[in-house]
């Protein structure tokens, strides 16, 4: 299959900051790539180095095809970018600003109001197309955003943290019409701190950690490879969880991972049913009555668990919109 997006070692350091140490990446034309990483683990220094924003250090890369070194021109018109550097001007209103991009990219104006009356039709903005961008909710803005990055009918699109912020309801609506854009035809890289996200958008994942990808494969290699079977026990009372965490990690060879809120405790399972059975026996000789005892295949929680030895920050907001304060601001 062709390759849409190829990057070999590239490198980027800010000052004295190595912001990026390695990064290889190889999207197949077609498929999406999720680039997942907490934040500063490089994720839009690679995108704008992709995009040719920002030039790296070291390293080379192919976009579309082209050269981005020496073909920086044709990877701008083979591409387009959405995220944390959004192309919208505030003030003005939807329709104006797809126009406008589409005028800037020559189009013509007759050309790019046929393509804003198409888009604002394909991402729901019709009857919000005459106001102001800036009155926009945060899920109309991000579709705004995607919009207008596909004004010139990219090959390649760049997502940087496209649904950061937004609630359940809305990433689903993205990822939908991140999914259309995919059936079409276009290659997709996005970046997200969502496990979940990556999990349901992407062919590949890459996980990026400090500025190097420390994993690479599809969600269920990554899953298999890097965590395989657990074994979960929800304990019935506070008092019954120390026992069961005590207990569970006698016989862990792995990281042991309790969620307090849950009352559930996890390990992973090595020896498979001996673990099982140990386990069941234990617990019952100290007379604990488990409220759930349950074999699982891990989830990209427990591999990025792994991964990183970073856990909670990466969880999904619930399902209410709440937003979690380490992710209202976003560094540059
Ligand atoms: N312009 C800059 N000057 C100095 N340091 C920067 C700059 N941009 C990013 N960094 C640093 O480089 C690292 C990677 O940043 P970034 O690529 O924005 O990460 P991410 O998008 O994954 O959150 C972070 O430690 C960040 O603080
Ligand atoms: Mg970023």
């Amino acid at each position: 299959m062709e390759t849409a997006i190829s990057a070999e070692g590239l490198r980027k350091r800010y000052g004295n900051h190595q912001a990026l140490s390695r990064v290889d990446l190889a999207v197949p034309a077609g498929t999406i790539l999720a680039v997942l990483g907490p934040n500063g683990a490089g994720k839009t220094t690679t995108v704008r180095i992709l995009t040719t924003l920002l030039e790296p250090d070291e390293g080379r890369a192919t976009v579309a095809g082209y050269d981005l070194a020496t073909q920086a021109r044709d990877v701008r018109a083979s591409i387009g970018l959405a995220g944390q550097y959004a192309s919208v001007d505030e003030r003005l209103t939807g329709r104006e600003n797809l126009r406008l991009i589409g005028v800037l990219l020559h189009q013509g104006r007759r050309g790019a109001k046929a393509r804003a009356e198409e888009l604002l039709e394909q991402f729901g903005l019709v009857a919000a197309a005459d106001r102001p961008a800036k009155t926009y909710s945060g899920g109309m803005r991000r579709r705004l955003d995607l919009a207008a990055s596909l004004v010139g009918r990219p090959q390649v699109l760049f997502l940087d943290e496209p649904t950061t912020g937004l609630d359940l309801t809305g990433r689903r609506t993205l990822w939908d019409m991140i999914r259309n854009q995919v059936a079409e035809g276009v290659t997709v890289l996005l970046t997200t701190q969502y496990l979940e996200e990556a999990d349901q958008l992407a062919d590949r994942i890459a996980v990026i950690d400090r500025g190097t990808v420390i994993a690479e494969g599809t969600p269920d290699q990554l899953k298999r490879k890097l965590g395989g079977e657990r074994l979960e026990v929800s304990a019935a009372s506070h008092t019954d969880l120390a026992t069961v965490e005590r207990t569970l990690s006698a016989l862990s060879c792995g990281d042991t991972v309790t969620h307090p809120e849950t009352r559930t405790v996890s390990i992973p399972l090595t020896d498979g049913v001996s673990t099982i059975a140990a386990a069941a026996k234990g617990l019952e000789l100290l007379g604990i009555e488990p409220q759930d005892f349950a074999v699982r295949r891990s989830t990209l929680d427990d591999v990025f668990l792994a991964l990183t030895g970073q856990q909670s920050t990466h969880k999904e907001p619930k399902a209410t919109g709440a937003i979690p304060a380490s992710e209202e601001k976003q560094p540059a």
